[in-house]
């Protein structure tokens, strides 16, 4: 049986995550990784939307709908779909019982607490079924540090590529 999509509300009025399918959001998906091109390159990597592993935005979401352990999620204000983020749980990609949130927000949506409302809702989803929940980041993105502290994030320590770790504490 197939599960149900993931819908979480958010604290931001209109602001709410939907698990994304290409069925019926690939193409605006796809859409919004283009028009975001330089935009979400801007600290030197790159969403895995536009690795070449997935060939195309579309593939990316293939990819999660059929990968256990990979929740993709589309940050919509009311209707129109505004970022990404997303949730790694597989043990393939993450620490046996941790969890990794991933985010992004299309530049004309920024500035205005969407990701932040985006990353809190997630990370309440998260923290009872996981430990830790964390992300990482580059040293140089303070928007998307300034995401994490906000949210409750502690500064824990820097990976092996040189990037900020940041956890949810237990008992935040
Ligand atoms: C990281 C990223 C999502 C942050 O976007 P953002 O718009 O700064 O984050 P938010 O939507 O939470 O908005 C917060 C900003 O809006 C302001 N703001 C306005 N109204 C607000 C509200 N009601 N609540 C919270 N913040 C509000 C805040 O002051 C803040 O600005 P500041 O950081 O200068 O203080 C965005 O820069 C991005 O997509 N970057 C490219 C991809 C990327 O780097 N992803 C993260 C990889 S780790």
């Amino acid at each position: 049986m197939t599960q149900p999509l993931l819908h979480l509300p958010t604290e931001r009025a209109g602001v709410h995550l939907k698990e994304l399918t290409v069925e019926a959001n690939g193409q605006e998906f796809s859409d919004l990784v283009y028009a975001n091109f330089l935009h979400l390159r801007q600290h030197g990597g790159q969403p895995e939307s536009l690795s070449d592993e997935y060939e195309s935005p579309e593939g990316y979401l293939k990819m999660g709908q059929v990968t256990e352990g990979v929740i993709e999620m589309g940050i919509f204000d009311q209707a129109t779909l505004v970022g990404f983020i997303a949730l790694l749980t597989s043990d393939l990609v993450v620490p046996k019982g941790s969890a990794e949130v991933g985010y992004w927000l299309g530049s004309a949506y920024t500035g205005k607490g969407r990701a932040t409302a985006a990353v809190r809702a997630l990370s309440a989803y998260a923290k009872p079924r996981y430990f830790p929940v964390f992300a990482q980041v580059t040293r140089t993105n303070q928007k998307s540090i300034n995401v994490l502290e906000r949210a409750g994030y502690k500064r824990t320590g820097i990976n092996e590529e040189g990037k900020l770790v940041f956890e949810l504490p237990k008992d935040s």
